[in-house]
């Protein structure tokens, strides 16, 4: 009796016990950050950019139940839901334990986006006016800016078959500066769209056989791979293809494309 009691009590305290990290595999969180989570947060915890935070250094408590949070949705962020939300609980433990250990970097030190993930195959579609469909507009009030998306005959075709899109398609859209009024709100035109002034860049995602192959299952969209575009037509360099496949990674029913039934329907 008195050791069943015992017992009892001591899994009340190791289920009641604030983190699991005593249990935690430090090799298996390393190899899946470097990578998966290196991509964005640097292989060490220290991250790419300003806007993405170090995980170095910080407490694996911390860590696990921002992870919990983004995998379940009550912290939310497009990106890392994506991620969190293909992490079970040992990953979750893992990682944690694994970037809680990591020495605190400097404050302006940043890590380099991963290779396999800044290079992109995606050419720019030379004479897409021509032979592109333009199938959808979008307003961005926040941005001040208003895009034209278009599609090159094979994914228009597989769209309007309701076939998943295959090798050879092409997503394009150009983005544009909306034209002020003297309160400095975009105007609106007859469409009901902002009236575009000034073309500030392109983005674009394309596909075919193989060009998935470097980038890891966590992030891989099939054989997709993404690029922008300076109004010149030349890759804007530095683009880290990571938050371009995490934040359209949810779509893999949908070709990965959030405007797969705007492309059905197009004119
Ligand atoms: C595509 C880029 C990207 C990748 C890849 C990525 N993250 Fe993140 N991560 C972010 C961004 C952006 C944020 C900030 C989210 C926010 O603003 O709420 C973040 C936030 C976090 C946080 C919360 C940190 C804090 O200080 O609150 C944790 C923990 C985290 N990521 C862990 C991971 C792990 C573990 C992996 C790999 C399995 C990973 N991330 C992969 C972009 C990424
Ligand atoms: C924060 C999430 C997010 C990130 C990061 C992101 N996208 Fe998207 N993307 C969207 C959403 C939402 C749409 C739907 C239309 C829109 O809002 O522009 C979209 C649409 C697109 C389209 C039109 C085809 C489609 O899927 O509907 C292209 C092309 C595209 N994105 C390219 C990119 C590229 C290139 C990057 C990286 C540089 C990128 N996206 C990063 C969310 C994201």
């Amino acid at each position: 009796m008195k050791q069943t009691l015992g017992a009892a009590l001591l899994l009340a305290f190791a289920a009641a016990s604030p983190t699991a990290s005593h249990a935690a595999d430090v090799e298996a969180g390393r190899a899946k950050a470097a990578t998966v989570c290196a991509a964005c947060h640097g292989v060490n915890g220290v991250s790419v950019r300003d806007t993405i935070p170090n995980l170095a250094a910080q407490r694996a408590a911390y860590l696990e139940a921002q992870l919990k949070a983004l995998k379940d949705g009550s912290r939310k962020n497009p990106m890392m839901n994506a991620i969190a939300a293909q992490l079970s609980a040992a990953d979750i433990a893992n990682v944690a334990a694994y970037y809680a250990a990591q020495p605190g970097a400097a404050p302006d030190a940043k890590s380099a986006p991963l290779a396999n993930l800044v290079k992109t195959r995606v050419a720019f579609p030379e004479g897409y006016k021509e032979t592109f469909t333009r199938y959808h507009t979008i307003n961005f009030p926040a941005t001040r800016q208003v895009r034209y998306y278009y599609a090159n005959p094979v994914a228009l075709q597989a769209a309007k078959a309701g076939k998943p899109l295959p090798d050879g398609s092409v997503l394009f859209a150009e983005v544009y500066a909306a034209k002020l009024d003297a309160a400095k709100k975009p105007m609106t035109g007859a469409d009901g769209f902002f009236v575009a002034e000034k073309l500030l860049f392109y983005t674009a995602m394309a596909r075919e056989a193989g060009w998935g192959s470097d980038i890891p299952e966590m992030l891989r969209n099939g054989d997709w791979n993404y690029a922008v575009f300076t109004t010149d037509g030349k890759l804007r360099p530095g683009v880290n293809q990571a938050e371009c496949l995490a934040c359209h990674k949810p779509l893999g029913d949908a070709s990965y494309t959030f405007t797969l039934k705007e492309l059905a329907e197009a004119k």
